[in-house]
């Protein structure tokens, strides 16, 4: 949760402001990050979470044990306000693709408490894969 929240500092977030840190953990214990990265045509934009997931993908990785997720909204000059991230509808759908019921997603409150919920409570009932 740490490296998530040190990631928002590295969204491109010019038009909602709005900084999202991820960080991924693989079943060896490795850590792939990921940040917002908006785009002026709104909806080529791409959430911090699907950043992370993607980057890990591309590099190999399969196998994955959890997500941590950050937020923050901007309050003056590189000061941001922790805010609550649950991941949107579209990155529980990715997610999905390549992790079990079991994957853990861990995300805080607005007191930075810490939240652990798995794919299944989050995306019950879902498509995925072996439903093809
Ligand atoms: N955002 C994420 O990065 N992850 C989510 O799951 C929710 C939304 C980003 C997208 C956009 O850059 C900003 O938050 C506001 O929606």
């Amino acid at each position: 949760m740490q490296t998530a929240m040190d990631m928002r500092y590295k969204s491109y977030v010019p038009y909602s402001h709005f900084h999202v840190g991820a960080a991924l953990l693989t079943n060896e214990g490795y850590v792939y990050t990921g940040c917002n990265i908006e785009n002026s045509s709104y909806g080529a934009t791409n959430c911090a979470e699907r950043t992370a997931l993607f980057k890990a993908i591309s590099e190999g990785e399969r196998e994955f044990e959890a997500i941590a997720i950050a937020a923050g909204r901007e309050e003056g000059i590189g000061d941001l306000i922790t805010v609550p991230a649950p991941p949107c509808g579209i990155c529980r759908q990715v997610i999905r693709e390549f992790c079990g019921p079991d994957f853990k997603i861990v995300l805080h409150d607005k007191e930075g408490n810490i939240k652990v919920y798995t794919l299944s409570e989050l995306l019950p009932e879902s498509f995925g894969p072996e439903n093809l």
